[in-house]
């Protein structure tokens, strides 16, 4: 009697093992996480299509063919695929623990007139307070909210509930340098921001570029072999204003070279536009495109380097979300890197275009960029992944719980009731405010390009 009790508690014991290995196999992470592995192929060994999306399956390895657009990958998903992406979310949450003190709710208050205060509860985006009140800050509000909310909405599990703002300045730190808040860019020092992706990777339209997704489809659609692409160096852009100083010197020091494709656009003279400017995926017809910083960091960096193009930069001073990933030398380098003041340029050029060189170290850079990147880093699929691990961690070091209600006091006999607090998503996409507004609400006034509001 005694042995059959021990061989049933046994049994029981191995079968709880064997279900828990199951259904927490994490996905195999690829041998070489800068790249893509493309070995395991979409059909099992009988043949058949695998399930499109499998979710904790531990032969499911990403594929950027299959999953590039997937907003809505597992955590382990998440993991496995993108294994270096989150580097800046930990530093941000080691600063927070080695201050020795979690976000205090006083730190989420709205400070300047590009700033969002935004929850996450029950997987639902509310937007408590926003000021993305001009032609500038107006897309970026919405893109990044959009952003938020398609990543949010997008994945199955309960993710933690969150109070935040987010800043979208080029320089979040200019006006109010040590507030807590997300951030498109961050200098070394500025430990305090949290890099989120930037607005371009929902859309950056009245710049050229429909949606982050539409850029990558016309590139797999329309994009040359690197070594059929123009041999030249190509950058667009002013110098009059932000970043200028470090055009100015790219525009000088690729003058009179052969390789040289660098044009300043002077954008108030429509017939210098008209000749001039090409659009990004005009950019990637070449083999190197040239990075500059302006403002701050560069919106169109993420774009160029979706190029299966060599990027030149200068060395950079600002910080985004995946810059870690850069590298300039080794076995996975995938840019190249110049002085600031682009002093080296035609040497490195030079030795770039060498014709032994181009289809060996040249070609490799670019192949190496395209598979970190465009094949996996920085595709929408990564970008979701990205913003559910910052909500994560900012939860890690949040020393508050949001405030999941408000009292409506008691008017005209209506009976006191109380309502969630801020407006959820969906209704501030429409009415762009998160005041009162009254039901029926008056015809919305809406901007016209180039008008102030
Ligand atoms: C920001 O933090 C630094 C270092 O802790 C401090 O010296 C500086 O005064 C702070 N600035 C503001 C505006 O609070
Ligand atoms: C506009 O650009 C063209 C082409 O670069 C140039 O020839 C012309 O002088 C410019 N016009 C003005 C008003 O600057």
């Amino acid at each position: 009697m005694r042995s059959i009790a021990l061989y049933t508690l046994l049994s029981a014991a191995i079968l709880a093992i064997l279900i828990l290995f199951t259904t927490y196999a994490w996905p195999h992470v690829p041998s070489n996480p800068w790249q893509t592995v493309n070995s395991h192929s979409n059909t099992n060994t009988e043949g058949e299509q695998r399930v499109k999306i499998p979710v904790t399956h531990q032969d499911w390895t990403f594929d950027h063919r299959r999953d590039a657009r997937n907003y809505g990958l597992s955590e382990e998903q998440c993991n496995a695929a993108f294994p270096l992406l989150y580097k800046e979310i930990d530093r941000a949450v080691e600063h927070r623990k080695r201050i020795g003190k979690d976000i205090g709710i006083e730190e989420v208050e709205v400070r300047q007139r590009s700033n969002v205060r935004a929850m996450i509860r029950d997987n639902q985006l509310y937007v408590v307070d926003a000021h993305g009140e001009n032609t500038n800050f107006r897309p970026r509000t919405l893109a990044t909210l959009n952003s938020i909310n398609r990543a949010v909405s997008a994945f199955a599990d309960p993710l933690p509930d969150v109070e935040f703002t987010a800043t979208f300045d080029d320089d979040a730190a200019a006006r109010d340098s040590n507030a807590t808040t997300l951030a498109y860019a961050r200098l070394p020092e500025q430990e305090f921001l949290w890099l989120m992706p930037d607005f371009g990777f929902w859309g950056w339209p009245h710049k050229g570029t429909n949606s982050y997704a539409e850029h990558i489809s016309i590139l797999d659609d329309q994009e040359e072999e690197f070594l059929d692409k123009i041999p030249k160096l190509v950058w667009r852009g002013g110098i009059g204003n932000a970043g200028g100083d470090v055009r100015k010197k790219l525009i000088a020091q690729s003058e009179g070279h052969e390789w040289n494709d660098a044009k300043s656009v002077n954008w108030k003279n429509q017939t210098e536009v008209q000749e001039r400017r090409l659009s990004m995926q005009e950019h990637c017809d070449y083999m190197f495109t040239a990075q500059t910083e302006g403002n701050t960091y560069s919106g169109r960096f993420k774009l160029l380097l979706n190029c299966h193009s060599v990027s030149v930069t200068h060395k950079m001073e600002y910080i985004e979300h995946f810059h870690h990933l850069l590298q300039p030398s080794g076995t996975y380098q995938n840019i190249v890197e110049v002085k600031r003041d682009f002093s080296d340029l035609p040497k490195v050029m030079d030795r770039l275009l060498q014709p032994e060189n181009l289809k060996g170290e040249t070609k490799r850079i670019a192949d190496n960029a395209r598979r970190t990147f465009r094949e996996r880093y920085i595709t929408p699929a990564a970008e979701a992944c990205y913003w559910r691990a910052l909500i994560r961690g900012w939860a890690e070091v949040q020393g508050f719980t949001p405030e999941r209600w408000v009292d409506v006091p008691e008017v005209e006999g209506r009976k006191a009731r109380r309502k969630p607090r801020g407006v959820p998503f969906e209704a501030y996409t429409i009415m762009e405010t998160t005041q009162e507004w009254e039901i029926p609400a008056p015809m919305r006034h809406v901007c016209a390009v180039g008008e102030s509001y």
